[in-house]
């Protein structure tokens, strides 16, 4: 069984709902703490006992592959019994509520959620009403906050420190948990964020978030040392958001053009991608691009997130 060094730290969350709750010590704390979790080691042949005797429960109420699935490899990773919950497979066909499937898997001896639900605020609403730790695996357009801190310590790791960087946003901001979640880690770690949408896909209230309005994607290319790419969700959009997917990507694509004028543009997505929308396929596997470390840095954040929780239990 491995251990850690860095047994110190002091991660002063019960839950971890937002990336608006996390000061840049917190970030860095969790940062650092996945780092030493990746030098160590997270592959099958490294298992750590920092959440053994604890019962994680996954509960997926939207769909998800790398939230879900890092999510619960990084339990096991821990020494984590896992439950995973399908709600399309559980009771709530029967019309159990949201509140009685909450209460009725906490009686079975449970420690920490981790939830994702299409509603903005459910998993706050759902830690009202349980003695467990919750973490936030998405909830409707509000915050993914380890998918933030999975881009954050990707840019950490290729750029060193993020004060001073220019990161830009690009895509369907306005139904994005990932933007609300990335750009407030970003701002807080000293970057600066930049915004490239269609006026149709921004937020109403973004000039409250003390951005960079970029008008162009040639002009986002030429201001940004990385992008990070969005999905057009376009389960979310109610339509008349756009006027079809080709004018989409005919003005705010990244294609290989964009790399050859910038060839050390940061290229990141939070996937799952869609092909010649957002992004070029050729993009996307560029050696710029860093899509699929993100992903094996998904691991190595929830690990962390979770040893850090679980050392608050350690000390009550
Ligand atoms: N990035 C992300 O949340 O992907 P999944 O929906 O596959 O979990």
């Amino acid at each position: 069984m491995l251990s850690l060094n860095s047994m110190t730290n002091i991660f002063p969350h019960k839950h971890l709902l937002s990336s608006s709750q996390l000061s840049r010590s917190d970030i860095l704390t969790i940062t650092s703490r996945a780092n030493e979790f990746i030098s160590n080691g997270i592959s099958a042949a490294h298992r750590y006992d920092l959440l053994r005797g604890k019962t994680v429960v996954s509960a997926f109420f939207e769909g998800s592959t790398r939230t879900k699935l890092s999510f619960e490899l990084a339990a096991r990773r821990l020494g984590a019994d896992v439950l995973s919950f399908t709600a399309s497979a559980s009771s709530l066909s029967k019309g159990e509520s949201l509140i009685d499937t909450l209460n009725t898997i906490d009686a079975m001896g449970v420690d920490i959620w981790l939830v994702r639900h299409s509603h903005s605020g459910a998993v706050e609403l759902m830690s009202n009403f349980s003695h467990c730790a919750f973490l936030n695996a998405g909830d409707g357009q509000h915050q993914h906050p380890t998918q933030g801190l999975l881009d954050i310590l990707t840019m950490l790791q290729h750029f060193g420190e993020l004060d001073g960087k220019n990161i830009c946003i690009v895509g369907d901001i306005l139904h994005s948990r990932v933007a609300r979640s990335t750009a407030t880690l970003l701002q807080t770690l000293g970057a600066n964020v930049g915004f490239l949408a269609p006026g149709t896909l921004l937020p109403h209230d973004y000039s409250h978030w003390n951005i960079t309005l970029l008008k162009t994607i040639d002009a986002a290319v030429e201001w940004a040392d990385g992008l990070n790419i969005l999905r057009i969700q376009r389960e979310r959009m109610e339509g008349g958001l756009l006027p079809s997917l080709e004018e989409y990507s005919q003005f705010y694509g990244v294609k290989m053009i964009h790399l050859q004028s910038k060839p050390n543009l940061l290229i990141m997505h939070p996937g799952p991608v869609n092909y010649g929308v957002e992004i070029d396929h050729d993009v996307a596997h560029a050696t710029q691009s860093l899509i699929q470390k993100q992903v094996t840095n998904g691991v190595a954040i929830r690990m962390a997130v979770m040893a850090l929780l679980a050392e608050n239990f350690d000390r009550k």
